[in-house]
């Protein structure tokens, strides 16, 4: 592996910039974690063999025209049969942990009901994997991959029976792989009922005998008032409201924020006392995607450049720049901006508002055009920066007090990015689509010396 040469020239043989300034492990908590993170349909690729169900997203990538260059993720970079590469390579880099998906339709083809026993054997391999080589293991169970089969059955995730179903799904990776796995996440962008079901589940039957914990993870772009108007300060909160306070308000405090409830009304499902016991208190941690930041005005005073789609009830302005200047460096991505003060923000906002829970930094990274070679990709200094700041900030609220346990990097290797399929690579690791080689890159190099256990 590349990733075994000294580690501290490039590609091209010039010196890296491998200064971490003054970060380094004892920077952060003891016990403070770092990982990398990917989702199993980014990853795995394989997923029409070894008795796969198809998911909702085999189906999408299908109909022409949905993902750039019509890309499917049949191979992408084809962990399923790789993972042990790819574990060398986090051990290699000296991370803590892996943040992974199970895929449900690998484990139930249908949804529910009959098991497809290579799949588990699959997870069971590359749990065992991880822990042999000193990797803890961190499971979402679900990351935008419904099983084929119940979005044809009712409606997928819009029906309340899916909730009973997801929970047997959970439930089974609890008890199959909960002897292993402490560390459970529900949902990508959760919706909350069905994932507190299972986190019941997990409460009533597993978590005293396995001694793990549970959260889900929250997308947090941090929202910033254009201005200091009280037009724009309130757009701003109710961005955040309708963004992260829709999931974790509920969680806090047994309900829907009250700017949601004012603006949506009787459209938004009300809890049953039943629902809010559940709700209430229900997560050991909460997981935050953070990578961007934008500011955000009150529509009667700006129009926005382009319709995001969340004017109807959120009624906000989306702002990429002020007077003229970006809001700071865009990564390929449309919608991503390098603004590292936003983390501190983000993670301050979720101390304050909501009493402080044990949290994690569940994603953050950036991503470079995919059609860039080998050595462009290697030499990603952009992407150095981009983590030395953003780290740089997340120390920070966590010397302010935020209660943070661990962080991941997105991604461990460049992947099917969804809809722009392999236009965009977000790894620390460059992967030839070629071939499937992978090669780290400088930033890989970069976390490696910052991850150094010898430091004193
Ligand atoms: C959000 C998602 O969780 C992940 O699947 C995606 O690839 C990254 N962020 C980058 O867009």
């Amino acid at each position: 592996l590349s990733a075994s040469r000294s580690g501290d020239s490039s590609p091209s043989g010039d010196a890296v910039p491998l200064d971490t300034g003054d970060l380094n492990r004892q920077s952060f908590p003891k016990g403070f974690l770092f990982g990398t993170a990917t989702s199993a349909y980014q990853v795995e690729g394989e997923t029409h063999q070894d008795g796969r169900g198809p998911s909702i997203w085999d189906a999408f990538v299908k109909i022409p025209g949905k993902i750039a260059n019509n890309a499917t993720a049949e191979i992408t970079v084809d962990q399923y049969h790789r993972y042990k590469e790819d574990v060398d390579l986090m051990q290699n880099l000296n991370f803590d942990a892996y943040r992974f998906s199970i895929s449900w339709s690998r484990i139930f083809p249908e949804g529910t009901g009959k098991i497809n026993w290579n799949g588990v054997a699959y997870y069971n391999r590359l749990i065992d994997y991880l822990i042999q080589k000193g990797i803890t293991p961190y499971a979402n169970l679900y990351h935008y991959d419904l099983p084929l089969a119940l979005e044809q059955k009712y409606q997928g995730l819009l029906s309340k029976q899916v909730v009973d179903d997801f929970a047997d799904y959970a439930e089974f990776c609890f008890k199959t792989f909960g002897d292993r796995v402490k560390n459970w996440m529900t949902f990508n962008e959760p919706r909350v009922v069905a994932a507190l079901a299972a986190v019941q589940r997990y409460r009533q039957n597993y978590q005293e005998k396995q001694k793990g914990r549970i959260g889900i993870l929250l997308d947090f772009v941090w929202f910033e008032p254009l201005t200091s108007s009280k037009a724009d300060n309130d757009a701003a909160q109710r961005a955040r409201d309708f963004h992260v306070g829709w999931f974790i308000h509920p969680i806090v405090y047994g309900e829907y924020p009250n700017t949601m409830q004012n603006i949506v009304k009787e459209r938004l499902p009300n809890f049953t006392e039943e629902e809010v016991k559940m709700v209430k208190g229900s997560i050991d941690f909460v997981g935050i995607n953070q990578y961007t930041t934008y500011f955000m005005s009150d529509p009667k005073i700006s129009t926005t450049p382009k319709d995001l789609g969340y004017q109807q009830d959120w009624n906000v302005t989306f702002n990429f720049a002020k007077n003229g200047t970006p809001i700071g460096p865009r990564a390929h991505s449309e919608w991503l901006y390098n603004v590292p003060w936003g983390m501190y923000k983000a993670l301050m906002y979720i101390k304050e508002r909501y009493s402080n829970p044990t949290m994690i930094l569940s994603e953050n990274g950036m991503d470079d055009p995919g059609n860039i070679t080998l050595t462009q990709g290697q030499n990603d200094t952009t992407r150095i920066k981009y983590y030395r700041d953003y780290l740089a900030q997340l120390k920070k609220a966590v010397d302010d007090g935020a209660n943070l346990t661990g962080y991941f990097a997105w991604s461990l290797l460049d992947n099917f990015e969804w809809l722009s399929g392999y236009t965009s690579r977000f790894g620390i690791v460059y992967v030839d689509y070629k071939d499937l080689k992978r090669y780290p890159k400088m930033s890989a190099l970069w976390f490696k010396q910052l991850l150094k256990r010898d430091q004193k």
